[in-house]
């Protein structure tokens, strides 16, 4: 959260700044002192004291959302209700996620109306309480983003489990249409309808309107066990660049690995090895002609990487790109996006 309230505080005119912590939790835990909601806090308050007289932004506002009562009050007597900062305010709510957003709305200020930059983080234990039609709500707004601890296991299960686990209503929620009917059936393996309920979750999520920019991040313990997924959705590239950023912090510090949830693809990242990743590229615009902008979306989306560069250098060493640039004196394997014409990819052996 560091990094998002940095960046938008320097740049965000005025502008209120909104973390939603949709599952709160109570804040801390025997076996681990700080919950979201203490980082969040702990993340704004660093921001705007770092960036002292550079914050641009208005307040900031985080929100708690907590159902459980007695969680609700353990949260609310650890933060107290003042921030401790004028340029910060925190609101709570002791209500499910979806009547905490709806109260959210009506009252003000609210990072609604007028729209301001939402950062929603959605925790909750297991497949309930998350309906599709919330999360695409949240997502209409321009500068919106979600990441979501999603349980493909959990929600897996459920399939199987059929009418003893509820599941046409509890799935119609989740995925907001029946497609997960069609879609799921299709996969026998339990490892397969793991990865098949990502990438329907995913694939929804992608057809929202605007929504450009969704990955998600498989979390393995040090033992190599997945433990879950988060999943992020944003219209904006920097959204997903710097959250790729602030993962491969978090692999790097050596507690979670994280590798991308793809269907037929369970290797971990490899965030420096671009030649693992440049065959993909290269098979996916195989004979065409393509925009910087285009390419760089697929490595967003679909690489752990957040632009093409290291791919495309290794493509052009393998004489599989010629890259077209403005730029008369362009050395191979550079790739400044503001001369870039196009790249063309060959039809390869
Ligand atoms: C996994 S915990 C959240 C952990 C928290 N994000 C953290 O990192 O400390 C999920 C929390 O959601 C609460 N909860 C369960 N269903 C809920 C719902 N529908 N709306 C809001 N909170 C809910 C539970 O009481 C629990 O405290």
């Amino acid at each position: 959260m560091l990094r998002w309230f940095e960046i938008l505080g320097r740049s965000k005119f005025r502008q209120s700044l909104w973390y939603v912590d949709g599952f709160a939790g109570p804040g801390e835990y025997t076996n681990s002192p700080a919950g979201s909601p203490v980082a969040a806090i702990s993340s704004a308050s660093e921001a705007l004291q770092s960036a002292g007289a550079q914050w641009k932004a208005g307040k900031i506002h985080c929100v708690f959302i907590e159902q459980d009562a007695k969680r609700f009050d353990h949260l609310r007597n650890k933060l107290g209700t003042d921030a401790g900062n004028p340029q910060m305010e925190i609101h709570f709510f002791n209500l499910p996620f979806v009547d905490g957003v709806a109260a959210l709305k009506i009252q003000i200020p609210n990072p609604f109306s007028p729209a301001s930059p939402l950062f929603a983080f959605i925790d909750p234990f297991g497949a309930k309480g998350v309906p599709f039609a919330d999360i695409k709500d949240l997502l209409s707004r321009d500068a919106a983003e979600v990441l979501i601890n999603f349980d493909s296991d959990g929600i897996g299960r459920i399939f199987r489990a059929e009418e003893a686990a509820n599941h046409e209503v509890i799935l119609n929620e989740v995925f907001g249409d029946d497609s997960w009917k069609t879609e799921l059936a299709r996969h026998r393996a339990s490892h397969e309808l793991y990865r098949g309920v990502l990438d329907l979750y995913k694939q929804k999520l992608r057809a929202l309107p605007n929504v450009r920019y969704v990955f998600a991040f498989e979390m393995r313990s040090a033992k190599n066990t997945i433990d879950y997924h988060l999943v992020f959705a944003s219209q904006h590239h920097l959204g997903l660049e710097k959250m790729k950023e602030a993962m491969k912090t978090i692999a790097k510090n050596g507690d979670y690995c994280f590798s991308d949830a793809h269907l037929n693809q369970s290797t971990m990242f490899s965030f420096d090895d671009p030649s693992a990743y440049s065959p993909q590229l290269f098979e996916q615009f195989r004979g065409r002609t393509v925009k910087y902008q285009e390419l760089n979306d697929y490595a967003l989306n679909e690489t752990p990487f957040t632009n093409p560069k290291s791919m495309l250098k290794d493509l052009e060493e393998k004489s599989l790109v010629q890259v077209n640039s403005n730029d008369s004196k362009r050395r191979k394997g550079t790739f400044n996006e503001e001369k870039l014409i196009n790249i063309t990819f060959q039809q390869g052996v």
